[in-house]
């Protein structure tokens, strides 16, 4: 089978297209025939070895974090899947594997595909809509009426981020450069600030809480969030919690994440609001409630653009110009 391969770290280059034998799944897996895969920016920063204190992978490493396909061969034990069922999935983390011709997947991350949706559209769900669910739900506990701000809103995530949000109520206020002003409005945003001429420094104590999807410096974020508000934060710095509660790891990491984030914890507690980096985690149950709300038409899925498996190079030169309006997904 095709697989896209990651021989060492670095730059594109290092990755290749090879020839690999077809995978068998072991007990409790699930081996599914990939139809499209989705490109997330976790991706190149695998790639370039960004996250080897995270997860060290044996090289070489087939990329690729979901997919959406056919099962083509439950393994031992798995009950819920039948061959020919459309699924899709958001990948182990530690396995990855999700750019090939077959994958094979823990069953437990797997859910059907929403039946309005292609395979490509479907391939683009996984990582970015667990990710805007389960930040703007276990970690901002967003309630009707509440005022939240989302930056980076046209991005991957933020398209799911803002529907989401609207449908839990929230008033949603996003930034946007002049060439996602309109998709996000067509999302559902409230309002739109426009990063390249305005300054979020304007917005004072306007928010009750924030999902940072761009990083950097959150000092203005941070102002933006009425006192004892929470400002979740998924491109930023991790931060001790992270790695207690989303990686399950022990203190060697709790004390690097406490080193990195110090500054931005010093500038969240002098604004007077509390500061989560969060990573999302695969759950097929989870993914199980999108298909629901895609289905019922809640939740939009926005594809900037497709791209055929041989041009992966293409599609991650577009991603990684840090341009892309909504998900890049390969067809296979
Ligand atoms: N921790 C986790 O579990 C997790 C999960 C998913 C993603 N992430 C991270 O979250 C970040 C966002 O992911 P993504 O998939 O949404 O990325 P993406 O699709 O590559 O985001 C691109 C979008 O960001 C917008 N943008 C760029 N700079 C901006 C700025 N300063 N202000 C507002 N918008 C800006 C761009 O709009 P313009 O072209 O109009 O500027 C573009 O539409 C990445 O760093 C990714 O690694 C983390």
């Amino acid at each position: 089978m095709r697989a896209y391969l990651l021989q060492r770290y670095g730059g594109p280059e290092r990755t290749e297209l090879s020839d690999l034998r077809k995978p068998v799944p072991r007990p409790g897996q699930v081996l599914i025939r990939v139809r499209a895969a989705g490109l997330n920016p976790v991706d190149y920063k695998i790639r370039e070895g960004k996250l080897r204190a995270i997860n060290r992978y044996r090289l070489p490493v087939i990329l690729g974090n979901e997919l959406a396909g056919d099962v083509e061969l439950p393994g031992a034990g798995v009950s819920g899947f039948s061959k020919g069922d459309r699924v899709y999935a958001r990948v182990a983390k530690d396995r990855l594997g999700a750019f090939a011709e077959y994958a094979c997947v823990e069953a437990d991350l797997i859910a059907m595909m929403p039946h309005s949706c292609s395979y490509e559209q479907a391939a683009g769900v996984p990582l970015a809509g667990l990710t805007a669910l389960q930040c703007l739900l276990d970690e901002l506990g967003v309630k009707p009426g509440m005022k939240l701000l989302i930056t980076g809103g046209a991005g991957g995530v933020g398209c799911f981020a803002i529907p989401l949000a609207k449908w839990l109520g929230a008033e949603v206020t996003t930034t946007a450069s002049p060439r996602g002003a309109d998709l996000v409005r067509e999302l559902g945003a409230d309002a739109v600030i426009d990063y390249t001429s305005e300054n979020l420094g304007d917005y004072a104590r306007r928010f009750d809480g924030a999902l940072d999807l761009v990083g950097g410096d959150l000092q203005q974020v941070f102002n933006s969030v009425v006192s004892g508000g929470q400002v979740v934060s998924i491109a930023a710095m991790p931060e001790p919690r992270t790695a207690e509660l989303d990686l399950n790891k022990g203190w060697q990491l709790r004390t690097l994440f406490w080193l990195i984030s110090y500054r931005l914890r010093k500038q969240a507690a002098q604004a007077g609001v509390h500061y989560r980096y969060k990573f999302m985690h695969p759950s097929g149950s989870e993914l199980a409630e999108l298909t629901q709300l895609i289905d019922a038409g809640t939740l939009p899925v926005k594809i900037d653009r497709s791209f055929p498996f041989e041009q992966i190079d293409q599609a991650f030169a577009y991603l990684e110009s840090g341009r892309a309006k909504g998900k890049v997904v390969v067809k296979l």
